[in-house]
């Protein structure tokens, strides 16, 4: 099975930034945990802080990938343009948050991308991205 995880803006600071949100773990050693615990699946990781370089991403692999685990951060809950990515290609999307993002600001509450996506998953740390892997699995 070929999965990627594409992280949103601001998530190469993982371990950085708002450590009593985000948790102080960095996302490689996250996805270097990943990879040891799901060693049938081909997973690779994509990150960029640039709307139109998570757009180009979808389009490369959203043909031919078993499963996309999106974590768009900021730009779920503004971008019209990711939302029409994931609904033009074919293969599954799983909207990830590693925050709880109901429990947060009204802003937060409201995310363009899910309606396009298989499901959502939101509020369990680093762990909603290995959940996100076992329901592609
Ligand atoms: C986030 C939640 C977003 O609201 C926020 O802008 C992020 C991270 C999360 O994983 O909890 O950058 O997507």
């Amino acid at each position: 099975m070929k999965l990627i995880i594409i992280n949103g803006p601001n998530l190469n600071l993982l371990g950085i930034r708002e450590k009593e949100i985000y948790g102080n773990k960095s996302f490689e050693s996250c996805f270097e945990n990943l990879s040891f615990k799901f060693p049938d699946c081909k997973l690779e990781f994509f990150q960029s802080n640039i709307e139109g370089e998570i757009i180009n991403k979808l389009h490369e692999v959203g043909f031919s990938y078993d499963g996309i685990i999106l974590n768009a951060a900021a730009y779920t809950h503004t971008s019209l343009a990711i939302a029409d990515a994931v609904k033009a290609i074919s293969s599954p999307v799983i909207e990830v948050h590693i925050s709880n993002i109901f429990s947060r600001e009204k802003i937060r509450h409201t995310s363009l991308i899910a309606p396009y996506c298989k499901g959502s998953i939101s509020g369990f740390g680093l762990k909603s991205y290995e959940l996100a892997i076992k329901s592609f699995l």
